[in-house]
């Protein structure tokens, strides 16, 4: 969604803005552009498209001053155009804002404004904010805008810059992430970090309803009532390389190669001598005999890790499990008590809609355990519980490495809770603690198939759709390798339990037809060999996924990508890496922008 960046100090602000948007581009966007404070005006350029066509308008006209805004917009009031493009400017030209997030009162706002003489030129909610900033204007920037953001609703992270101030801008959050960069001699507001780590690795995460004035050398946070806070400075300790391609030539490959490592991190910190310790939960033996129901609630990518999380919690712990997509849960009233826990997983720590939903269970008084990338994002300051995914940095669009340690983090807790409930035996426990720490290297195999997956891919990327079927845990997998490559390929693509198609989708079934099954549980390999023989007794190509020990599928596959032997149980860790890969290699066969798919967005903060 959209990226903000704003500069203060003595350098000149374009170079570093377009910098900093650069890095935000992963979040996902269509129009982008900057508002620099040059000589005693504003100067906004800005325009539809990717940065490089900002950046080719820039060329020969670059504004300069030591003060600027910048922003990358993913359109939700008003087509993607020049005009939409933020920064918007307020009636007089004097002030000029950035936003990301949605004003849900926009309409009785601008009614007011228009009333007061204010004329809109775009179709946005942003534009509102520029206007009551003017009208709140009497000569303190920061007073403007608190009584402005007093009188929004809705979310917001804003970037305000006012040609009367050649000494401070001002920034303000609500429900949308930003943060601030504390530099010497300059200073910085952004979306996420990787925009200003090159700058600074001190910040401070802003929390919701706080407002900041920016000085070259100074920086103040106010609450809404305009009382200053102290923060604490929070020092970014990963590196900007783990922000950049290092060599690979899509950031969605490096991260899929970055898989057996995220593994490691998520996992061996977690293991003492044997045991499965979790930092940061504090869910006794107790609490987990009062707990009689989990629900786990998440959007996209992390979704599907929830479903996974289901098959394997009620199957080792034995506690019911519901799992739910997030923007569904948090509208359907949903049975909640304290006697529930609810897991929260997301990569981004920011989807609005996971947020909201974890915002509501806590009102209800469930127990909330938070499986979280993002140190220090808005969900992991909600919960009580966290237990962090150790992925680092994830900057393609299409979730990879971080649904790898989503399962990872959740083979944990269903460990942990199973052991805990008395509901496995020491040695079972010891048996899986042991597959945890072998999931590394067998990753690393499974990567080696790259090969054939490209060359399997390169037949088959002209396909106009494609099934995938799967039982049990490889139906929860299907979901997974359905959606990554829709996101990133933009093939049509379905996917099914294996006993599920023939009640209907089988009739799409013709000669051709590609069909992707991930046979990874042993108990159900006969059934899926059944499926497999219905499907392509219509005419169906079939690639398998499966372990070693299972090789002999070929017999009815036609292509079997194999993995190494795992116990089923934990399969889905390893197995999802072929379909990660072929998603891959059928967008690039396309010519598609892996890293960037259309219309998609990383970080989700609007409804
Ligand atoms: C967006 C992203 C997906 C991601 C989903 C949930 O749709 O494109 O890759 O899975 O949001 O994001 P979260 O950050 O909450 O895991």
């Amino acid at each position: 969604m959209c990226g903000i960046v704003g500069y203060i100090g003595d350098k000149n602000a374009t170079p570093i803005l377009i910098n900093g948007l650069k890095k935000l581009e992963y979040r996902g966007y269509d129009s982008s552009g900057v508002a620099i404070f040059g000589k005693d005006k504003l100067d906004v350029i800005k325009c539809k498209g990717r940065l490089s066509i900002l950046e080719s308008k820039l060329k020969g006209n670059m504004p300069k001053g030591a003060i600027g805004i910048g922003h990358t917009r993913w359109a939700t009031h008003g087509e993607p155009n020049d005009v939409n493009s933020h920064p918007h400017l307020s009636q007089s030209g004097k002030i000029a804002v950035v936003h990301n997030g949605i004003i849900e009162n926009y309409i009785k706002l601008k009614e007011f404004l228009q009333s007061q003489g204010y004329v809109f030129k775009s179709d946005t909610d942003t534009e509102v904010v520029a206007h009551l900033v003017e009208y709140h204007y009497k000569g303190n920037l920061i007073k403007a805008v608190m009584e402005s953001v007093n009188e929004i609703e809705g979310s917001y992270a804003l970037g305000v810059i006012c040609s009367d101030c050649d000494s401070e801008f001002v920034a303000a959050r609500k429900d949308s992430p930003l943060i601030v960069g504390l530099g010497k001699g300059e200073n910085f507001i952004a979306s996420d970090i990787p925009a200003i780590l090159e700058h600074t690795r001190e910040i401070y995460i802003l929390e919701d309803k706080e407002i900041v004035s920016l000085k070259k050398d100074e920086v103040k946070v106010f609450n809404i009532l305009g009382a200053e806070i102290k923060k604490e400075v929070f020092h970014v300790t990963w590196d900007a390389t783990s922000a950049e391609k290092s060599g690979y030539e899509h950031f969605m490959m490096k991260e899929m190669f970055e898989e057996p490592k995220v593994i490691k991190d998520t996992i061996s910190p977690r293991i003492e001598t044997d045991k499965i310790v979790l930092d940061n939960v504090k869910i006794t033996s107790q609490d987990l005999e009062n707990i009689d129901k989990i629900f786990i609630v998440a959007c996209g990518t992390a979704y599907h890790a929830g479903v996974v999380g289901k098959y394997i919690i009620e199957k080792l712990a034995r506690i019911p499990v519901e799992v739910d997509i997030a923007s569904e849960f948090r509208y359907r009233d949903p049975l909640l008590n304290e006697r529930n826990l609810v897991i929260i997983i997301s990569q981004s720590g920011e989807t609005l809609d996971t947020l909201n939903a974890l915002k509501e269970s806590k009102k209800r008084g469930a127990k909330i355990l938070s499986i979280v990338n993002v140190v220090g994002s808005s969900i992991s300051r909600e919960s009580d519980n966290i237990l962090y995914t150790w992925a680092g940095p994830e900057i393609a669009v299409a979730s990879t490495k971080a649904y790898n340690a989503q399962l990872a983090a959740l083979y944990l807790i269903a460990f942990d809770f199973a052991y805990k409930r008395n509901r496995i035996d020491e040695a079972t426990y010891k048996k899986y603690i042991n597959e945890l720490k072998d999931l590394p290297t067998k990753v690393e195999e499974v990567l080696k198939n790259k090969k054939i997956i490209q060359k399997f891919a390169s037949k088959h990327f002209n396909s106009k759709s494609i099934f995938f079927i799967g039982r049990g845990l490889d139906y929860a997998l299907s979901m997974e390798g359905s959606l990554k490559l829709k996101e990133i390929s933009y093939i049509h693509s379905e996917a099914y339990a294996g006993g599920e198609l023939k009640h209907g989708t089988i009739a799409l079934i013709e000669e051709g037809t590609l069909v992707i099954c991930p046979i990874t549980q042993d108990d159900l390999v006969d059934k899926m060999v059944s499926n497999i023989r219905e499907v392509k007794a219509r005419g169906a190509v079939v690639m398998v996924i499966s372990q070693k020990r299972n090789a002999s599928i070929d017999k009815v596959a036609d292509v079997v990508i194999t993995i190494p032997d795992i116990d089923s149980l934990v399969a889905p860790i390893i197995a999802v890496t072929p379909l990660q890969l072929f998603a891959y290699y059928m967008a690039v066969e396309k010519g598609c922008d892996v890293d960037k798919p259309r219309n998609l967005a990383k970080s989700v903060t609007v409804e």
